[in-house]
């Protein structure tokens, strides 16, 4: 295998951490690169289902380092109470490994975010209220702290007598929260790096360049759409999920990676606030969400349900880097007499039709999709091994998606289950 990223390439929950799990038994190091706990990710593997957030999904195989870089947040208790329910089931994290340039949320970062959603009125994001936007706020305002400075008294005590001022008078005027004491954070912080103390590589360096000329896996969180930069912003995560990412929150350059998996379902979901323009509010988008199981893993939020929507994929395609596509939850279309596909947008003000991605979220509105309807092909799909097996109308569906946006469909996933997945070789 070439050194690969994952991503998702819609509004995340595309089924991600299973083509990772996939991918992870053919590579030596696996990095997860961006967001935070506001990533839910399965796993499914005979019959049992393993739930990750911060931790790469890559880890059930044991055999691969899995690293957790420098682009991540990190939020203590959340990273604890995965560890220990995943140590419950059996993992075993000999080979977990953590930057030390990694950003921590602090519990200040959760009162924020979870402020900021219940007084924002209109401009809510419907985060998941896990600190991620304020955490990337602090690190990009220069005051965060980094899981290195658990581990330098000096630096921590240096960084808290700039940071507290600052953020104490945010908490209490502006956001009327009670303020925090150096010594409160200097205990929460030795508490901190008791828990993260075996898994902190401070010989990251030394450890990337033995990798250099071995099998890289980027594991993405979220998706295209919810990028940063790129996605339906303000209504976006505060990273970027993009493949472009993979090169700022690895510690590797851009020349490192060959290959980028952007994951897709058959249909699209979202959770949160924010533009949607396929999505079905009608008895098909529930029928959608039912099938599908379209609940978050994080949140347990119902997800916003819609039809395949070629305009964002092709613009995932690009700004994601897109080299290769996994289509995921095909299953979920076998009792459907027909399928469809959005191939553009209609201005309903002037009639305009977008075939490429308009960037002006607040104009979303008035777009009405464009549909082409394919038909179902009325089979399980499930137990199905090989492209060649599939249907005709499956092999035209995939066809067509893949016409629209423009990249190659390389993996086709039928079922949740690790063994329910075609590798297509056409
Ligand atoms: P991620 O965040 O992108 O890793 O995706 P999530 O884990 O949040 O959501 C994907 C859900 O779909 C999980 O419950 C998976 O077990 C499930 N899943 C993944 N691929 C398939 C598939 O091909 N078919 C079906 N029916 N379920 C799938
Ligand atoms: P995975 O990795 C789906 C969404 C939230 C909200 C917006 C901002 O499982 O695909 P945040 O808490 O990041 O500040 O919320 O982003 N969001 C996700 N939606 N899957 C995710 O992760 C998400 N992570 C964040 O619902 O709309
Ligand atoms: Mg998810």
């Amino acid at each position: 295998m070439k050194n690969t990223v994952v991503i998702g390439a819609q509004w995340g929950d595309e089924g991600k951490a299973k083509i990772t799990d996939l991918l992870a038994s053919r590579a030596d190091l696996i990095i997860r690169y961006q967001g935070g706990c506001n990533a839910g990710h399965t796993v499914v593997t005979n019959g049992v289902t393993y739930k990750f957030h911060l931790i790469p999904s890559g880890i059930l195989y044991n055999k691969a380092v899995c690293f957790i870089g420098a682009g991540v947040v990190i939020h203590p208790e959340s990273f604890e109470k995965e560890f220990n329910e995943l140590k419950a089931q059996g993992v075993k994290f000999d080979n977990l490994k953590i930057s030390p340039l990694a950003t921590i949320t602090m519990p200040y970062n959760i009162e924020v975010d979870g402020w900021n959603e219940a007084n924002s009125g209109k401009g809510k994001i419907g985060t998941t209220k896990r600190g991620i936007g304020p955490t990337y706020t602090d690190k990009m305002a220069r005051i965060a702290l980094k899981i290195q400075d658990l581990y330098s008294f000096e630096a921590l005590n240096e960084k808290l007598d700039m940071i507290l001022p600052i953020k104490n008078k945010t908490l209490e005027k502006v956001y009327g929260l009670e303020p925090y004491t150096k010594d409160c954070l200097i205990s929460l912080c030795e508490t901190y790096a008791e828990l993260f103390r075996p898994y902190v590589c401070f010989e990251w360096q030394d450890m990337l360049n033995r990798f250099k000329d071995k099998t890289i896996l980027f594991e993405g969180a979220q998706g295209v759409m919810l990028d940063i930069d790129y996605g339906t912003y303000p209504f976006v995560t505060s990273s970027n999920p993009i493949g472009g990412g993979a090169a700022t929150g690895s510690g590797y350059g851009p020349c490192m990676i060959q290959d980028v998996v952007g994951v897709t379902k058959a249909y699209v979901t979202r959770v949160g606030e924010g533009p949607f323009v396929t999505e079905l509010t009608d008895e098909t988008g529930k029928r959608i969400q039912d099938v599908g199981h379209e609940f978050g893993v994080t949140t347990g939020r119902p997800r916003r349900c819609g039809w395949f929507d070629a305009v964002i994929m092709k613009y995932a395609v690009l700004v994601g880097g897109i080299t290769n596509v996994a289509l995921t939850k095909l299953d979920v279309f076998d009792d459907f007499d027909e399928i469809k596909i959005c191939v553009a947008y209609k201005d309903c003000r002037n009639d305009k039709v977008y075939t490429t991605y308009p960037t002006d979220v607040f104009i979303h509105k008035y777009l009405e999709p464009i549909y082409e309807t394919v038909e179902g092909w009325k089979t399980s799909l499930s137990e199905m091994k090989s492209y060649d097996e599939l249907p005709e109308n499956t092999k035209k569906y995939i066809a067509k998606v893949e016409d629209l946006i423009g990249a190659p469909v390389g993996i086709i996933s039928v079922g949740p289950d690790r063994e329910q997945t075609i590798f297509v070789e056409k």
